[in-house]
C-alpha cells in the first residue's frame, strides 16, 4: 500500500458516483474488504467485480438474520464465484449473555449490548486485520444518522493507536430508486424478502417491513428513537448530545 492521502481522496471524492468511489478504494488498498449485509449491497460486490478486481467480502452472521438473508448470501457466494467470510460471534460471550438475558432483551433495555456481542465483536476482530473496509451506508438511509458522513473517512471506531482504519462508503450518493436501477439493469441477485416489502433489512426479530411513504429505517428496532438507529457498526455516526 502506498501512502494514503485521506484529505485528498475526500476532496476528489466528494459527491461522486459509486464506481469511482470504489475504483479509488480498490487501487489504494490491497488489504481492504467489503461488509456485506445480504440486502441491496450487494450492488458493491458486482460493481467491484465489473471493474475486474477480486475483493474480499464477509458477512456478520449474528445468529439471528432471516432464513431468506442466509440463503442469499449462499446464492451471491455461488452467483459470483467469491469466497464470502461469514463471521460467528464469541461464543463464551454470546452464551452468557443469553444465558442471563434469554433471547429478545433488545426490546426491553435496547439494542446495543446484543449488537455489541453478535456484530460489533465479531466487527472488531476482522477490521483489526485490515487496512480499510467498504460500506453500503447511503446517505439517504438517514437524515438524523447518515446525512453528514463522507465518501471516504478515517474509522474513528475501528481505528486504533498504532494502525488507522479507512472507511469507504461508494453507494452514499446514490438514492435507493439509484440502486434499484442498477439491480435492474445489471440483472443483479436480491434478498427475496424485498418482494415482501422489506426495505432496510437487518435481523430478523428487529426488521420489519414498512408501510407506503414509511422510511427505510422505520422498520429497524422501530420501538427506539430515530437518531440512535445505529448499532455500533457505524459507531462514529450518532451525534453526542450537544
Ligand atoms: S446497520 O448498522 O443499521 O445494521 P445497515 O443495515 O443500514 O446497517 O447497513 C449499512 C451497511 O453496514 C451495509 O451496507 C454493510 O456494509 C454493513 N452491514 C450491516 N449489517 C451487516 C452485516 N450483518 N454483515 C456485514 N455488514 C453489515
Ligand atoms: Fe441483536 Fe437485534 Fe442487534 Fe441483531 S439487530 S444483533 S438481534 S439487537
Amino acid at each position: 500500500m502506498t501512502a494514503f492521502d485521506l484529505s485528498a481522496a475526500q476532496t476528489e471524492l466528494h459527491g461522486k458516483n459509486p464506481r469511482t468511489i470504489l475504483k479509488t478504494a480498490l487501487a489504494n488498498f490491497d488489504n481492504i474488504a467489503i461488509s456485506f449485509s445480504g440486502a441491496e449491497d450487494v450492488v458493491l460486490i458486482d460493481m467491484a467485480l465489473q471493474l475486474g478486481k477480486s475483493v474480499q467480502v464477509f458477512s456478520l452472521d449474528t445468529g439471528r438474520l432471516h432464513p431468506e438473508t442466509y440463503r442469499f448470501i449462499e446464492q451471491v457466494r455461488q452467483h459470483y464465484q467469491i469466497e464470502i467470510e461469514v463471521l460467528s460471534p464469541d461464543r463464551e460471550q454470546l452464551d452468557a449473555f443469553v444465558k442471563q438475558k434469554g433471547l429478545f432483551s433488545f426490546y426491553e433495555d435496547g439494542h446495543q449490548q446484543c449488537c455489541g456481542i453478535r456484530k460489533v465483536e465479531p466487527l472488531r476482530r476482522q477490521l483489526a486485520g485490515l487496512d480499510a473496509w467498504i460500506t453500503g451506508q447511503r446517505k439517504d438511509q438517514s437524515q438524523d444518522t447518515r446525512g453528514d458522513i463522507p465518501e471516504v473517512q478515517l474509522d474513528t471506531a475501528f481505528s486504533t493507536a498504532d494502525k488507522p482504519l479507512i472507511k469507504f462508503n461508494p453507494l452514499l450518493n446514490w438514492s435507493s430508486a439509484q440502486v434499484w436501477d442498477y439491480i435492474e439493469a445489471y440483472q443483479v441477485p436480491f434478498n427475496s424478502l424485498h418482494k415482501q416489502g422489506f426495505i432496510s433489512i437487518g435481523c430478523e426479530p428487529c426488521t420489519r417491513p414498512v408501510l407506503p411513504n414509511q422510511h427505510e429505517r422505520a422498520g429497524r428496532w422501530w420501538w427506539e428513537d430515530a437518531a440512535k438507529k445505529e448499532c455500533g457498526l457505524h459507531g462514529g455516526n450518532v451525534k453526542k448530545p450537544s
